[in-house]
């Protein structure tokens, strides 16, 4: 109490006082009436904010108690302590709901207003601490101790005054808008909790953390509290400056860049010199002009080459622009010299290129025979379709060089986005045309071969635009003499392409794709043409790839024979082309090392060349038990055999299915039960009958399994087995009558690769055996069917 006097006569000028009495007695509601008593202070609570001695603060009232403490404060010119409330959202404040240290102050300025807040400006003064809340006023009162300001700390507080002030001065220096005074004011001051208290007040740092920096007493402590929060503000003030002036660096060098670019051209203006890109442009102009594009073209191409003459070199877009001029100036918009087709000639390249594929040649013809007749008609588009490795892309390499085209392939295999093949917007940054574009500048030409591989594995459309959808603009005969890619933004004719599709399957294909094209088949080859290909054509190849001439190698027939049985299953020859191409490179290590000078490789040496059989024979290796029948499926890579196997179980007469079956297989499982049961007049009420489709190396589905579902069931109510070299393929009516099915030859072609002699036809597709080769037709035995019974008759013993 004794230090409070002596600080109150300090504060008010040297004034006593006696101590009032207590506000606790006798309340009164005039406020004029009742004094308050000289140790007392008025309180007003803030919500967020903490003064702090020394500093002057706008600070906001708008609770009727705190504008009731201000004016009575005003009115009677005292001093009053702000103090910061606990929780910011509480209104009706009671002693539980304050901090009890707080900044005592004068009201320096106090702006009254009609509405809302009154404003006042507060000048802190004196830290003090709340010993006793007295009531009978309309507002907080309270008794107070001061709490006095050490005047001198020693060493240690000189030592972080002095870092205070180093740090402070840092502060300011990064601080943007900060003016200039206060970087003066700052080195001006000589009172370390001075400084301190002005540095608490500046930091940005939540009201609670400042109410702990107020009632750090201790100077030493408060210091090193300040310390810490200003230290970590300057280091986010030391990076947030190093990116912005690296922003800046680089937008001064951008400036700087085109300033000194201006000024070259100034200078070489001057010199006469800068010739340079002043050709370049000449030569773009030039080119631009040759490229014989169309008016429309032309004439944007024109304007956009005027914007790039006029926009100097250097900034992004004119790189921009400069590549999308070369483009098209590059792009063959011209017709090449045609030469006059010449389909003997074309026949020759095509005989020697490939291998049989008479049907498929002689389509090709025809179709280059229309095209030289009427070269403006709008012929469709081929469409090769067939199992990997049969020579759908060599075939359209051999159009290209029968035809004096340049060829150009474009893989259309899980593309997704339409922008692939129509190009991107050229506002995009890294832009770039679209798929059938590139590849006629690749081309060189307007009138090659463009291949468009693999486009039954064209992704499906989604978030990027549907590509399919794209390309059917590109071959629609209809549209694509006015092609428009994104990027290019001009029309480009593509009549003139000689389209080729190729695809493994039609069935993924979009319809409306397939109904633009003609479909020619390759279903795949005889184990007779694999023997042909290979001696007249991959041998050769693999010979040439692996660095053996003429004569250092053979393979005997029966070495060949032995390789297409015992290591490849396919339709095509791929794998029997890389098989030869291992063998051939046996061949040609022995003669480096000279241990050979020519090798002939006999059907013996395999097995030490190639390792152990990779195939045998499915057929063979089966065992001939009743209820087991050999059907034959289709499948996109080529025809495959599948067995069908059935048996009993006691139950009530279900069906139960297992294996590798698709809905319609499914389906036609159930048509063959209750064909079976009517045949044989047995209702199996005490039996369940499990019918198994062993899975394949593919899953397999349709009704062409028909037939055989029927004959295993058959053959397991008969208990009888069925002749194990004989295969069957059809779809049956629930009347017993056998229906056509597809995919004659692929079949037929994998029955004589299993080692069947007996192929099983609906009566229908007879017509369809025109299509498989001769020698194969003479190893085998066709059986027609017109009902079911008839493939009893000839398979059940
Ligand atoms: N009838 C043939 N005569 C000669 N060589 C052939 C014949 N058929 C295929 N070939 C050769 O087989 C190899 C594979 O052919 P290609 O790459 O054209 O197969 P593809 O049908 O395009 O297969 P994919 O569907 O896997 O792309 C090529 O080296 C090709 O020359
Ligand atoms: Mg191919």
């Amino acid at each position: 109490m004794e230090f409070w006097r002596r600080k109150k006569e300090a504060l008010e000028g040297g004034e006593t006082g006696e101590s009032g009495k207590p506000g606790r007695r006798g309340r009164s509601t005039s406020l004029a009436v009742r004094p308050i008593p000289e140790d007392a202070l008025i309180l007003i609570p803030m919500r967020n904010a903490v003064l702090f001695p020394g500093v002057i603060s706008p600070v906001a009232v708008g609770r009727s108690s705190s504008i009731a403490a201000a004016n009575e404060a005003v009115r009677q010119s005292r001093k009053v302590g702000f103090v910061l409330q606990r929780d910011p959202k509480v209104d009706t404040i009671g002693p539980n709901d304050l901090h009890w240290v707080g900044t005592a102050g004068d009201i320096v300025r106090y702006v009254p207003s009609s509405e809302g807040a009154h404003h006042l400006a507060v000048q802190g003064e004196t830290r003090f601490r709340i010993t006793e809340f007295l009531e009978g006023w309309p507002f907080l009162v309270a008794r107070v101790v001061w709490v006095p300001e050490a005047t001198d700390g020693g060493e240690d507080v000189e030592a972080r005054f002095l870092q205070l002030k180093t740090q402070a001065a840092e502060a300011i220096k990064l601080l943007p808008n900060v003016p200039d005074e206060l970087a003066g004011a700052v080195q001006g001051i000589d009172s370390a909790s001075q400084l301190c208290d002005m540095v608490a007040n500046l930091l940005d740092i939540e009201g609670t953390e400042k109410q702990a920096i107020l009632e750090a007493f201790d100077l030493k402590q408060r210091l090193d509290i300040v310390l810490a929060h200003l230290a970590g503000r300057v280091g986010v003030l030391r990076l947030s400056k190093e990116i912005g002036d690296k922003t800046k660096k680089e937008f001064d060098e951008r400036q700087r860049e085109h300033v000194l670019r201006e000024q070259m051209r100034q200078i070489q203006k001057e010199l006469g010199e800068g010739e340079d890109t002043a050709a370049e442009l000449q030569e773009l102009e030039k080119s631009l002009e040759a490229a014989g594009m169309p008016e429309e073209a032309f004439k944007h191409a024109k304007k956009e080459f005027k914007r790039l003459a006029r926009m100097g070199e250097g900034s992004g877009e004119a790189s921009m622009l400069r590549t999308w001029l070369e483009l098209m100036a590059e792009l063959p918009w011209k017709m090449d010299p045609q030469k006059a087709m010449d389909i003997a000639g074309a026949r020759k390249v095509l005989d020697d290129d490939h291998f049989g594929l008479e049907k498929v040649k002689r389509r090709i013809l025809e179709y280059l025979a229309v095209r030289k007749l009427n070269p403006e008609g709008k012929s469709p588009i081929l469409c090769f379709v067939g199992p990997p490795g049969v020579g759908k892309t060599s075939l359209g390499q051999s159009i290209a060089k029968a035809t004096g085209r340049k060829f150009q392939r474009v893989a259309l295999g899980g593309l997704h986005d339409e922008a692939e093949i129509r190009g991107h917007r050229r506002t995009y940054i890294g832009a770039l045309p679209g798929n059938v574009i590139q590849a006629l500048k690749r081309a060189e030409s307007r009138s090659g071969v463009l291949m468009l591989d693999e486009i039954d594995k064209l992704g499906a459309g989604g978030f990027h635009g549907d590509p399919s959808s794209a390309l059917l603009e590109v071959l629609d005969p209809e549209q694509n003499a006015k092609f428009r890619d994104n990027y290019l933004g001009v029309d480009f004719d593509l009549s003139r392409v000689l389209f080729i599709a190729t695809a493994n399957v039609l069935d993924t294909i979009p319809g409306p794709l397939r109904d633009r094209m003609e479909i020619i088949h390759l279903p795949g080859y005889t184990e007779e043409e694999k023997l042909q290909i290979a001696r007249k054509y991959l041998v050769k190849k693999q010979m040439e790839a692996n660095g053996l001439k003429a004569g250092q190698a053979s393979l005997t027939d029966a070495t060949i024979r032995e390789i297409v049985a015992g290591y490849t299953r396919e339709a095509g020859v791929r794998s029997l082309e890389r098989e030869i191409g291992s063998v051939l490179r046996n061949v040609a290590m022995r003669i480096a090392e000279a241990k050979a000078e020519s090798v002939a490789v006999d059907a013996g040496d395999l097995h030490a060349i190639l390792g152990a059989r990779k195939f045998e024979n499915e057929v063979a290796l089966r065992t001939a038990m009743p209820g087991v029948a050999t059907g034959l499926a289709w499948t996109p890579v080529g025809g495959d055999i599948l067995f069908i196997e059935a048996s009993k179980v006691p139950g009530t007469g279900k069906l139960i299915l297992t294996g590798q079956l698709g809905d319609v297989m499914k389906e036609s499982a159930q048509a063959a039960l209750t064909l079976a049961k009517t045949r044989s007049g047995d209702a199996l009420e005490k039996t369940d009958i499990h019918v198994h489709v062993p899975a394949g190396a593919t899953p397999k589905d349709g009704p062409s399994a028909g037939v055989a579902m029927f004959l295993a069931l058959t053959s397991l109510m008969q208990d009888k087995p069925i002749r194990p070299d004989v295969a069957m393929t059809g779809e049956i009516s629930l009347r017993g009558l056998v229906l056509p099915i597809g995919g004659v030859k692929e079949k037929t072609l994998a029955a004589l690769r299993a080692g069947i002699t007996t192929i099983m036809l609906p009566r229908r597709n007879e017509k369809d055996l025109e299509d498989v080769p001769a020698d194969a037709r003479a190893k085998l035995n066709f059986v027609f069917l017109d009902k079911v019974e008839d493939a009893v008759k000839t398979a059940i013993l």
